[in-house]
């Protein structure tokens, strides 16, 4: 598949099965309870159907104008409609899926559940998000031609309000207009945050039970790519909302009795050879101390209290450290809080994308000190002029195994002058939020 193409456009080449899932319990509202959680896992298996039985699917999808995206109307679809058609119901995932022969025609359905639908891709697909359309890019001979059908990807197939909220998808045999921009080499799981979510309820029932319980009924043993419709800012809150369970869960009664006059930074360290250390850090304590900071130097356990790791940084003005999973304790920073990321050569999409948008949901002061060549230890190993250091992008070249270079190999050793300016700075805003909030 050719990399250059139509912008925005991507290719999802799927190993073996393509997802789409109507998806829900076959209980109502009001029924949902342990044991009927239990049997949808049951219902949700995917099933297997023989040649016949796909070719039959397809042929009575086309004839019966469900196609047309009125497949609720007409549940012609249940194997009961089909009692001549021999039906090879596989239970297990596990088992192994037909060769790609086999599989004549690519677009299948189990569409024998009263709540959902679960349509799949089998082979090679490639999604334009601009139209909402996956087009089959392995359809055989046998397929028939442009079979084509409509639906909402949401697990109440025939709740019309709820599915007006819902994106419409198109899969499709036909040829696809355009070429892809991103390939992947995963199954994907295609659903709609739309519909009922915002919801409590809903959001659990029609959607992160549906896909938890979908996702392990499919024994993929391996990852798969969630692929989002009607994706909403909405969902970024819940980032909020959990920031807000934690500060419930641990925070303290009554707000801070201030630990020092002077304004506490933490120093989220790394060390014993896992990658991105400060090779300088003595020096670079020297220097924070020596602006007005209280220094903490905090080195994450497996075996640490939540509650005591989450005391020390509620009760920070400011968390420092070299871009790496420790980050993550911005959760336990009080919004206002100053996070200093230093961010290594070749990490700069990783620290934009993991903890630098985070920090603005959750109203972090951040402050990035993104690292000169010199300041990397990939400088003496390989020479500043090299393109490991010189065009990091341009070095990976999509082959992310690459990537270790940066991520295990690299140390720092922070120039002391550049990292005084920044420090300073740091303190600054952080004395300001001592002053207001304690
Ligand atoms: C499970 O759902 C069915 C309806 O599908 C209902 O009749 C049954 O009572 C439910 N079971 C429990 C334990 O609630
Ligand atoms: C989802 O998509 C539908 C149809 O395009 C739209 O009407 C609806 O507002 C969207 N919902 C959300 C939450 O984005
Ligand atoms: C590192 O490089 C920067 C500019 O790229 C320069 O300003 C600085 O002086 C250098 N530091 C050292 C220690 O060589
Ligand atoms: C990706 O990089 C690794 C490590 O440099 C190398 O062993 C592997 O062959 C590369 N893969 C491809 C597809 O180029």
């Amino acid at each position: 598949m050719s990399k250059k193409g139509i912008p925005h456009t991507a290719t999802v080449s799927f190993v073996f099965v393509f997802m789409m899932f109507l998806f829900s319990f076959q209980s109502n509202l009001s029924l949902l309870s342990r044991s009927n959680v239990t049997s949808s896992i049951t219902k949700s298996k995917p099933v297997i159907v023989s040649e016949e039985r796909e070719e039959q699917v397809a042929r009575s999808s086309i004839q019966s104008g469900i196609v047309r995206g009125k497949r609720e109307e007409k549940p012609e679809l249940s194997p009961s409609h089909h009692s001549g058609a021999v039906t090879k119901a596989r239970e297990d995932m596990r088992a192994p899926s037909p060769s790609r022969a086999e599989v004549r025609n690519v677009i299948t359905c189990d569409c024998s559940h009263d709540y959902y639908d679960m349509w799949s891709i089998n082979g090679p697909t490639l999604l334009d998000p601009i139209t909402s359309t996956f087009f089959a890019i392995g359809a055989t001979d046998s397929t028939p031609p442009d079979f084509t059908v409509k639906f909402h990807p949401y697990p109440r197939k025939t709740d019309e309000n709820a599915k007006s909220k819902v994106n419409e998808l198109t899969l499709t045999s036909a040829p696809p207009k355009s070429s892809c921009g991103v390939t992947h080499s995963s199954p994907a799981i295609v659903f709609s945050t739309g519909g009922y979510t915002g919801n409590f309820y809903h959001q659990f029932n029609d959607v992160l039970l549906a896909l938890y319980i979908t996702v392990n009924s499919l024994s993929l043993n391996q990852d798969v790519i969630l692929v989002v419709t009607n994706w909403s800012e909405w969902w970024h809150e819940t980032l909020l909302d959990f920031h807000a369970l934690l500060e419930n869960t641990y925070g303290p009664r009554g707000g801070y009795a201030p630990a020092s006059d002077r304004p506490q930074i933490v120093l989220v360290n790394r060390r014993n050879g896992v990658g991105r250390e400060i090779l300088n850090l003595k020096e670079v304590l020297e220097e924070i101390e020596e602006v007005g900071f209280k220094a903490i130097v905090f080195e994450p356990k497996r075996d640490a209290p939540v509650r005591e790791t989450y005391t020390l940084l509620h009760g920070c003005h400011a968390m420092v450290g070299v871009h790496g999973a420790a980050l993550t304790h911005l959760l336990f920073l009080r919004a206002g809080t100053v996070l200093g990321e230093i961010v290594p050569i070749g990490a700069d999409w990783l620290a934009k994308t993991y903890f630098e948008r985070p920090a603005g949901v959750l109203g972090l002061e951040y402050m990035k000190y993104k690292i000169e060549i010199n300041e990397s230890s990939l400088a003496e190993r390989y020479g500043a002029d090299d393109l490991v250091l010189k065009n990091p992008s341009g070095f990976v070249n999509g082959n992310y195994s690459k990537a270790k270079v940066y991520m295990k190999t690299q140390n720092v050793k922070l120039d002391i002058v550049r990292f005084r300016v920044y420090i300073k700075e740091v303190f600054v805003k952080a004395q300001r939020f001592m002053d207001n909030e304690g």
